[in-house]
């Protein structure tokens, strides 16, 4: 494919890795400020901020990865990016009657541009505009249904049924999740949710929750780096257009208020979440997943952040 790397460029980028990997796992294995694990989910709470992890997928299937990339971590927001995959797959461009593309500039939960903006959240990355996507999915069904398709369809991406929901996190989400509560209601009280937020957030907090590794993440977010085909089984998930349109919407509110700081730094289409997981996309190029489980001020891994900023810097690596 004349978009992708030829033999040549992939053997370079290769090598490359293998130098620049260690580096940066060195690098950041000094680091005393590692940024504050999140507290609010109280199985998140104890996750031990040393852990670091790295793995790339390139178009030809390998993965190259270090550290604690096959130890799964809570996937948290960026399983925003597969239920908003499969939301258009449902809906089409029907979808953006219900939410809307624009970085919102506030934190990932907040409400207070929902009740002046008649109940349609900014996109659907920030938690009032996911919690209406996961209304989308569950259409008229059991929540466990969706919750199960939502399951699958990572499964199927990442060609791993090794991937599962940590159900104490679930639970824990559920008991906590006053906020998300909130938002359901506003949104329903608008009459953009279908369903009664307990079910809505049912599905939400389990997909929330599902656990992974760097390398099955990286994997299962391979398609978006090849115009939407899967490299490890060929399967053309979405069309062309529909992943360079996932991309946009992961550069520009993939990080909330701070999506444009890591355009910035990193210039490159990705998304994160509290669990301290990031996952990033190269266009025709690589697939990264990184986890650190400290947090910066926005809610975005501190040091899986600065990891991706040394890897692109250094493999010159942006879409700009
Ligand atoms: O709704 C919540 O609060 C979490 N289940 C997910 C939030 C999240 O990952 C935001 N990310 N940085």
């Amino acid at each position: 494919h004349f978009l992708l790397m030829t033999t040549d460029q992939l053997a370079d980028v290769k090598f490359r890795l293998s130098e620049v990997l260690p580096q940066i796992a060195a690098h950041l294995s000094q680091r005393s400020e590692r940024g504050q694990v999140a507290q609010y989910i109280p199985p998140l709470a104890r996750i031990d901020p040393g852990k670091f992890g790295m793995a790339i997928v390139l178009n030809d299937n390998s993965v190259h990865a270090i550290g604690d990339a096959q130890e799964a971590f809570s996937i948290q927001s960026i399983s925003k990016v597969f239920a908003l995959t499969l939301a258009l797959g449902k809906l089409g461009d029907g979808l953006w009657r219900r939410v809307g593309r624009e970085p919102s500039g506030d934190a990932f939960n907040s409400i207070v541009l929902l009740e002046h903006e008649k109940g349609i959240p900014r996109n659907p990355f920030i938690n009032a505009g996911a919690i209406v996507t996961s209304d989308v999915l569950l259409a008229s069904h059991e929540p466990r249904e969706t919750i199960g398709e939502i399951l699958r369809f990572v499964q199927f991406l990442a060609e791993d049924s090794d991937i599962s929901i940590d159900p104490f996190v679930a639970q824990a989400e559920t008991a906590t999740g006053f906020g998300n509560f909130a938002l359901a209601n506003l949104l329903k009280a608008n009459g953009n949710l279908q369903n009664l937020p307990e079910q809505v957030l049912g599905v939400y907090h389990h997909q929330c929750s599902i656990a992974m590794t760097c390398r099955q993440l990286a994997q299962a977010g391979a398609f978006l780096v090849s115009e939407g085909r899967n490299p490890l089984n060929g399967f053309q998930i979405v069309a062309p257009e529909r992943a360079r349109r996932i991309n946009a919407l992961m550069m520009t509110c993939g990080h909330y208020n701070g999506s444009g700081d890591f355009a910035y730094r990193v210039g490159v289409p990705a998304k994160s979440g509290v669990g301290g997981g990031v996952l990033a996309i190269v266009p025709r190029i690589a697939s990264i997943a990184v986890w650190s489980p400290g947090l910066n001020q926005h809610g975005n891994s501190l040091l899986g952040t600065e990891a991706l900023e040394m890897l692109c810097k250094e493999m010159r690596w942006s879409v700009f």
